[in-house]
C-alpha cells in the first residue's frame, strides 16, 4: 500500500537541475535512508515529498487520511519556548479535529436519524482517523513518551538547549 508517491519530479535552482523526472514510492512500514553528497538535493527532495515546497514539475500524492511530518535539517526554533511545547507543536491541527468531533457528537445528541445519522457517523469515522495522525486522544501520554524516547532530562528547559540534539547531516567540513 503506497503512502507517498512522487511521479516525474524535477527540481532545480537558478541554472542547476538537482533531479529530473524522479519517481519515488514509500510503502506502509518502509523506511528509507537518503544518501548523497552535500548539496546534491536530498533536503530538496524531502521537502517536496512532505509538501513543504512544490516541485518544478511532477506530482506528489499522499494516501488519503494521512499527513506527512517534516523535521527540518536546521530547525529554526524560538529559543525561549519550552522543549515540551516544541514537541507539542508537531501535533498542529489537532484542536480543529477535536472541535469537529465535538460538533458531530452535539448533532448526534439532538436525535439525528436515518440518512443524517449515517452522514454524521461517516464524518465521525473520518475525524477519528484524522485525530490518530495528530496524536490521538491521549496526546499527553504520547508527548511524554516522545520526550522519554529522546532522553530529554528536563522537558521544561528552553529550546535553546536543543541545538546539538537535532543536528543531522554531517558535511566534509565538520
Ligand atoms: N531555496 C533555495 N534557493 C536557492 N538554492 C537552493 C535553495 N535550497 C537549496 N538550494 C541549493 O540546492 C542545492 C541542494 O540543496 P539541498 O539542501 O537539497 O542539498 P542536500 O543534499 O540536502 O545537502 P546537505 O547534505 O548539505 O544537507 C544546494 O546547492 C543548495 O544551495
Ligand atoms: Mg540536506
Amino acid at each position: 500500500m503506497t503512502l507517498i508517491r512522487l511521479e516525474g519530479g524535477t527540481k532545480g535552482f537558478n541554472d542547476r537541475t538537482l533531479f529530473q523526472g524522479a519517481d519515488f514510492e514509500l510503502g506502509e512500514g518502509e523506511r528509507v535512508g537518503l544518501v548523497g553528497r552535500n548539496g546534491c538535493g536530498k533536503s530538496s527532495l524531502l521537502k517536496i515529498l512532505a509538501g513543504v515546497e512544490p516541485p518544478d514539475e511532477g506530482t506528489v500524492t499522499v494516501k488519503k487520511g494521512h499527513r506527512v511530518g517534516y523535521l527540518e535539517q536546521d530547525p529554526q526554533l524560538d529559543p525561549s519556548v519550552r522543549i515540551r511545547e516544541v514537541v507539542r507543536s508537531g501535533l498542529e491541527g489537532r484542536e480543529e479535529t477535536l472541535a469537529g468531533i465535538a460538533t458531530v457528537h452535539e448533532k448526534m445528541a439532538t436525535g439525528a436519524d436515518g440518512k443524517e445519522l449515517e452522514k454524521l457517523l461517516a464524518r465521525l469515522d473520518r475525524l477519528e482517523r484524522e485525530l490518530e495522525t495528530r496524536g490521538g486522544h491521549d496526546v499527553e501520554h504520547r508527548i511524554e513518551g516522545t520526550l522519554h524516547a529522546l532522553d530529554i532530562q528536563d522537558p521544561d528547559a528552553e529550546a535553546r538547549h536543543l541545538s546539538c540534539l537535532l543536528y543531522t547531516s554531517p558535511s566534509p567540513r565538520d
